[in-house]
Parts: structure tokens; C-alpha cells; sequence
């Protein structure tokens, strides 16, 4: 097996975003603008409704892929089809944008804490215009693996020991683990080669090829087949990769295409009532 090394590793900044929603960003920023196939990555993470409460109005979509996956916390999402959905503690929503959406994403409570994350994942130039299409699923649905008494996995999407993450159909063939390793806890599994591949560190901390990542923190791995983590203190972390298209990427806010024309096109259909 070839191990995968750190090849980098990022702080996440504070930004702010939607009507006001105070998150931490590492892809999508100045420092890493994109880690093909993914676009942007941001943890929202908070107990002050200050934070939080402005949520994410009406807004578009086109060309790429939202994943929202929620760890505290409730959130409502609604759009221009009519459809309509409660996210709940460990519940996933991988949408497919595709041609457009519009939707809006509003938390359903007034206090308490909420956090979890939404990445963006491209589309390949073939099905940027594709239809829209939901995946989304109750935390009742994202198995929990225990390999010991030191690691906890939700599979949310590829497969640990055989069991199957529920996401289904996606364009970059996504791993999206999220691992909870106890103090001392270790954990290995195996990626793709040539598939991009990230961990993002949201408690405690954890160390690969030797390196500490602390909370907070975004590690992009080499290339290999295989990922090593172990926990001294113990920490938890969403280990996320997926196949790159090495496509021309042209983006503006909401919409991620393959050139100016493209986005030109995607304002003016908005503009116009096409989504
Ligand atoms: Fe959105």
C-alpha cells in the first residue's frame, strides 16, 4: 500500500456568509480556491443565534453540487420545485444543482447550538445542465460503524468494512466519512489513487505522516491508496475524496462553470426566471 502523505495543511477563516451566517471557510478561499473536484468547504459551528439565525435565503444554483451534512442542530430547505425538507442531526442533503435551483436554507430553531457542513462538489462539463436531483437522507439512514471501542464512523458516503454509505449516483464516485477516534484511537482506509482526498479536523486533533492537525484545520493528502490517522488525545474529523475532472473551472457566487460565456448565460437565465 502507498501511504498518503500531508501535503498541506490550512487554518480555516472566519467569513461570513448567507444573510449573515458567521462560518469557518477552507476551500473557496484566496489561500485554496478550489481542490478539484471540490469548490468550497465551509463548517458552521455555534451556540450564539446571532451566528446563525439570518440563515440562507432564497438563492441560486447552477453547475455543481451542494452537500450539507448536519451534526447539531436543525435546518430547513426549500426551493422553486416545491420541494421541501427538515435536515436533523446526522442527516445529509447531497443536491445536484445541475441546470438551476433556487432554494433557500433557514435554521428551524431560535437558540441552541447548530453546526455541521456544506461542501461544494463539481460537476463534470458533461452535466453541469443536468436536471436537479435530491438525495436527501434521515440521520436514521447514515449508518454508524464501531470498529473498537475507539472509533466511530457515520458513512455518509462510500463504505467502511463492507457497509455502504446511502449516497448514491454521483459523477466523482465520493467518500465522505466522518470519524470519531478515541485518545489512542487509530483508524486506516483506503482511497482511490489519483482521487483527491481531504480531512477537516473539527475536535480535538489528529496526527498523520506525523503531522498534528489541530482543530479547525484543513490537511489535503497526497496521492496514494491508502490513509493512516491515530488520535493521542483523541479528535474528530470528516475525511472527504472524490475523482477530479481537471476541467476548466469559471465561477461566480452561486454559479461554478467551465467558462465566462457560460456564467454570462447562467446570470442572464437567473435574471430572466429560466431557473
Ligand atoms: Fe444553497
Amino acid at each position: 500500500m502507498a501511504e498518503r502523505s500531508v501535503t498541506r495543511v490550512l487554518h480555516s477563516q472566519i467569513t461570513s456568509d448567507g444573510a449573515g451566517v458567521t462560518l469557518r471557510r477552507s476551500i473557496g478561499t484566496q489561500m485554496l480556491s478550489e481542490l478539484d473536484p471540490f469548490l468550497l468547504l465551509d463548517n458552521f459551528g455555534t451556540d450564539n443565534p446571532d451566528d446563525y439565525i439570518a440563515g440562507f435565503p432564497d438563492h441560486p444554483h447552477r453547475g455543481f453540487e451542494t452537500v450539507t451534512y448536519m451534526i447539531k442542530g436543525l435546518m430547513r430547505h426549500r426551493d422553486n420545485t416545491g420541494a421541501e425538507g427538515l435536515l436533523r442531526p446526522g442527516g445529509v442533503q447531497w443536491m445536484t444543482a445541475g441546470r438551476g435551483i433556487i432554494h433557500s436554507e433557514m435554521p428551524e430553531q431560535t437558540e441552541g447550538e447548530m453546526s455541521g457542513f456544506q461542501l461544494w462538489v463539481n460537476l463534470p462539463a458533461s452535466r453541469k445542465m443536468c436536471d436537479p436531483r435530491y438525495q436527501d437522507i434521515d440521520p436514521e439512514n447514515v449508518p454508524v460503524v464501531r470498529l473498537d471501542n475507539s472509533t466511530e464512523i457515520r458513512v455518509i458516503a462510500g463504505s467502511v468494512d463492507g457497509i455502504e454509505g446511502p449516497i448514491n449516483g454521483i459523477d466523482i464516485e465520493p467518500l465522505y466519512l466522518d470519524i470519531s477516534l478515541a485518545a489512542g484511537g487509530k483508524y486506516q482506509h483506503s482511497i482511490p489513487t489519483g482521487h483527491t482526498a481531504f480531512i477537516y479536523v473539527f475536535d480535538g486533533s489528529i496526527e498523520i505522516d506525523g503531522k498534528s492537525i489541530d482543530s479547525d484545520s484543513l490537511a489535503v493528502l497526497g496521492d496514494g491508496d491508502e490513509v493512516s490517522m491515530q488520535s493521542a488525545k483523541g479528535g474528530r474529523l470528516i475525511l472527504v475524496a472524490g475523482r477530479p475532472f481537471g476541467e476548466p473551472i469559471a465561477r461566480y457566487g452561486p454559479f461554478v462553470m467551465n467558462t465566462q460565456d457560460e456564467i454570462r448565460q447562467a446570470i442572464e437565465d437567473f435574471r430572466s426566471g429560466k431557473f
